[in-house]
């Protein structure tokens, strides 16, 4: 091994320093010491079950990769410039610390099979992580939508005032949303159950490694069946980063929402002092930033599963150094989806409903529309009939400038709806007529909340 490369021999001149500085990974890696340091403990202990290496050599090891974590966690570990990558300041350490023990440690193992196992042990611990995140904000979506069950506000299609709902109805919406992200979730923690360790460069290895025993010992459920996919398979890191990038646009979404119910032309919500930010010139303003930025993460997500597609496509098998890349886009989604989470789940917990002012739009205009064709249509007219008359009337309407509920002779007159008697309409009723499973009415929703309870307490 010359200056520290776990590659040297066959080389006899150093790397230059814009080689090593392009080659070297460390910098993102290093956070992957735990897996590294586990997977380690757990090869070195079977191989020397194995007779591999010599009982007295594997104790040695574990005694120094123990060392090794204790001096990670503390802060203390000495990383070296030289150092490429996280397995070569491991193995680096453990053969300051235990001389040519450490140097087995490598035996039957390539550092292609042991990045991906890292990786894979990574990943599922950040999904059970996260599958909490999800639970928090499912329940307060929950919260919010027992709180809100009889608050109607205008639900919007193409940017207008379409129809009323209940807010609970409209909360739940997000609620079915992340039930979808969980699992999405749940499938990258089964893509996570096959251990790449025995696999070696690409070919498997020519010792009689116990690779059930690793693969038991460091929490899979069994050992790849191939080779040269275990190598070459980022899958799991698709699946997460495309679990990422759809809960990226959900979450965008609902920050969309948020700034718009925050904003001056709704004011259907008060932001939390806790969740909002202030101007630097403007005294008055309270900013929705933490709305705005689930709104803006979303692309960023997404180019993360774009970018690793745009590595994986193409690439023959089985490790290429291309593969190095696919943790700048992992580690990159892992922290926004960790930020993101929390943020929103807090904004939504201490988000203020302003009642009244979502009441009154919901019960203005020409919302309940809709409900007086659905009369006529009961009364007896065919339905194109009754959705022209109604809409000749929302323009009478529209043109004395009052509200169809306030409609009166001359405007049913204008509109051939003279001989009529027109209902009461209203908000209430309006929602009270969307009696199907699924709709808006009072009962439905309550089932729906209780469908929705038993989901988020199943994640
Ligand atoms: N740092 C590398 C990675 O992240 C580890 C595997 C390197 N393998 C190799 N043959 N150079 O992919």
């Amino acid at each position: 091994m010359s200056d520290g490369r776990l590659w040297g021999g066959r080389f006899a001149d150093e790397s230059a320093e814009a080689f090593h500085r392009l080659n070297a990974s460390l910098a993102v890696d290093r956070r992957l010491w735990p897996q590294d340091v586990a997977a380690s403990r757990a090869h070195a202990r079977m191989l020397g079950e194995q007779g591999i290496i010599s009982a007295d050599d594997a104790r040695q090891i574990d005694g120094g990769l123990q060392r090794i974590a204790a001096e990670l966690e503390a802060g203390d570990f000495a990383f070296l410039p030289g150092d490429e990558d996280i397995h070569t300041a491991v193995e680096r350490r453990l053969t300051e610390l235990v001389g040519d023990s450490g140097r087995r440690l490598h035996t039957a193992r390539s550092r292609n099979d042991q990045i991906v196992t890292d990786t894979l042990m990574y990943l599922r611990e950040r999904a059970a992580l996260q599958a909490g995140m999800l639970r928090e904000l499912g329940e307060v979506l929950l919260r919010g939508a027992e709180a809100h069950l009889d608050t109607l506000l205008p639900g919007y299609t193409h940017g207008q005032r379409a129809q009323p709902v209940r807010l609970a109805h409209h909360l739940l919406a997000y609620v079915w949303m992340l039930g979808r992200d969980r699992r999405r979730l749940a499938n990258v923690v089964s893509a996570c159950e096959e251990c790449p360790l025995g696999s070696g460069a690409l070919a498997g290895v020519g010792f009689p490694v116990d690779r059930h025993a690793v693969a038991h010992e460091l929490g899979f459920a069994r050992p790849s069946a191939n080779s040269i996919d275990a190598v070459s398979s980022r899958d799991a890191l698709l699946d997460y980063l495309s679990f990422a990038a759809q809960l990226g646009v959900h979450l965008s979404r609902l920050g969309a929402e948020v700034v718009i119910w925050a904003g001056d032309e709704t004011r259907f919500v008060t932001l939390d002092d806790a969740y909002a930010s202030g101007s630097s010139m403007l005294p008055h303003k309270k900013n929705p930033d933490a709305a705005e930025l689930a709104r803006a993460k979303a692309p960023r997500l997404a180019a993360d599963l774009g970018g690793l597609l745009g590595v994986l496509a193409g690439l023959p098998l089985a490790y290429n150094k291309d593969l190095q890349e696919d943790k700048v886009f992992l580690f990159d989604a892992v922290d926004t989806v960790e930020l993101l989470l929390p943020a929103v789940a807090g904004t939504m917990a201490t988000l203020q409903f302003r009642v009244a002012e979502m009441a009154a739009a919901a019960g203005e205009g020409a919302l309940a529309a809709i409900d007086l064709a659905d009369h006529l249509v009961r009364e007896g007219w065919p339905f194109r009939r009754a959705h022209e008359a109604v809409g000749a009337l929302v323009r009478a309407c529209e043109e004395r400038g009052i509200s169809l509920a306030d409609a009166g002779p001359s405007e049913l007159g204008a509109a051939g709806l003279g001989d009529v008697s027109v209902p009461q309409l209203s908000a209430e009723g309006s929602v009270e007529a969307k009696a199907v499973p699924g709709g808006t009415a009072r009962a439905q929703v309550l089932d729906q909340l209780e469908a929705a309870r038993a989901l988020v307490a199943s994640w």
